[in-house]
């Protein structure tokens, strides 16, 4: 796959439906995923465990990204083959997940997304081993007296130089400002939170003269809060998150892929089927989903190799019934 632009490339990932297969969980959480299956969480079932998932057949036409975290870049298959050449040939870009995680904000419980420092030098490796694009997940808590406009305005900040600076290194910046489900605050308070950080990041990347053409936003979307007990439903969770990126995301960003944030896989792609099926956007509303897409998988696999292909199956499936969510084209009756 060759490009000639930043814009290629992103209008590439999230072309004709496609979304991302976000696999770039650290290593610490990947060994939480694990252990909810009683697999132990080495380098060699870290490698394994993404290996099929890169060589799953549906991978093919469905995943136009796929994130990965810094020890996952450099791993190879069983076979000798690396697992960014996997990736490439499924038809898929590699990316590589850049931030180095979250630092308290002094005694609050906010935190700022670190990572900017020796950022050029690390990009520059990444991309020698052929990541094209990255990203940076800033987090952005609900609750009382929060998020605080320091919070927002340090994180966007951080997100925007980031972006800046990944620019320069010829990768397209993946920016994710995500406000937490986690809460039983109102999809009314979910959607303010969203509002603020949607409008102060897009000023921010404004300012550091980002290239809109070759950004990708990962957004949350706009829910109630998970242990609200009154929670939005479908249309309401669809409408509330178009409203809300069209009052701040400009018309020129190629992609919006969400974040699925602890949503069930079915109505990750539920939500995000009904947005599509509303449409009026410029931008394609696709998916850059972490759980979303591998619960099932995980469950199927189990840590043994006899269940790789019931594993690989199950991430098919997800994969292809985000593809056509992300067309408008999905119904609950293709999920059996
Ligand atoms: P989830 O879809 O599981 O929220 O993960 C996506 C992700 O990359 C979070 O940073």
């Amino acid at each position: 796959m060759n490009f000639s632009s930043l814009s290629e490339i992103a209008s590439y990932i999230v072309s004709d439906g496609k979304g991302i297969l976000a696999a770039d969980e650290s290593n610490p959480t990947c060994t939480k995923r694990f252990d909810s299956i009683g697999v132990e969480s080495t380098e060699d079932n870290r490698r394994d465990y993404r290996e099929l998932l890169f060589r799953s057949e549906g991978m093919k036409g469905n995943i136009g990204g796929v994130i990965l975290f810094d020890e996952t870049i450099r791993q190879n298959a069983a076979d000798g083959t690396s697992l960014v050449d996997i990736i490439t040939s499924q038809g898929s870009i590699p990316g590589i997940k850049v931030d180095k995680g979250l630092q308290q904000i002094g005694d609050t419980e906010e935190s700022l997304t670190q990572g900017l420092e020796g950022l050029d030098e690390r990009l520059k490796e990444y991309y020698e081993i052929g990541a094209k694009f990255t990203k940076w997940r800033a987090v952005i808590s609900i609750g009382e007296g929060m998020p605080s406009s320091e919070a927002i305005s340090a994180n966007m900040e951080a997100l925007a130089e980031y972006a800046k600076i990944v620019q320069n290194n010829n990768m397209v910046p993946m920016v994710e400002p995500e406000v937490l489900m986690d809460g039983n605050h109102s999809i009314d308070d979910c959607f303010e939170a969203t509002s603020r950080c949607l409008d102060t990041l897009f000023a921010c990347l404004l300012d550091k003269e980002v290239d809109i053409k070759g950004t990708i936003l990962k957004p949350n979307m706009v829910t109630s809060g998970s242990n609200n007990s009154d929670q939005a439903n479908v249309e309401e969770v669809a409408q509330k998150t178009i409203d809300c990126l069209k009052a701040y995301v400009p018309d020129n960003l190629p992609g919006v892929t969400f974040l699925s944030g602890g949503q069930s896989d079915i109505d990750a792609t539920a939500h995000l089927d009904a947005m599509n099926k509303i449409g009026g956007f410029n931008w394609k509303l696709s998916f850059s989903y972490g759980r979303a897409l591998q619960q099932p998988a995980l469950k199927a696999w189990m840590g043994k190799k006899e269940n790789a292909i019931l594993a690989q199956q199950a991430l098919s499936h997800r994969a292809l019934m985000n593809k056509l969510a992300s067309e408008g084209k999905w119904d609950i009756s293709l999920e059996n």
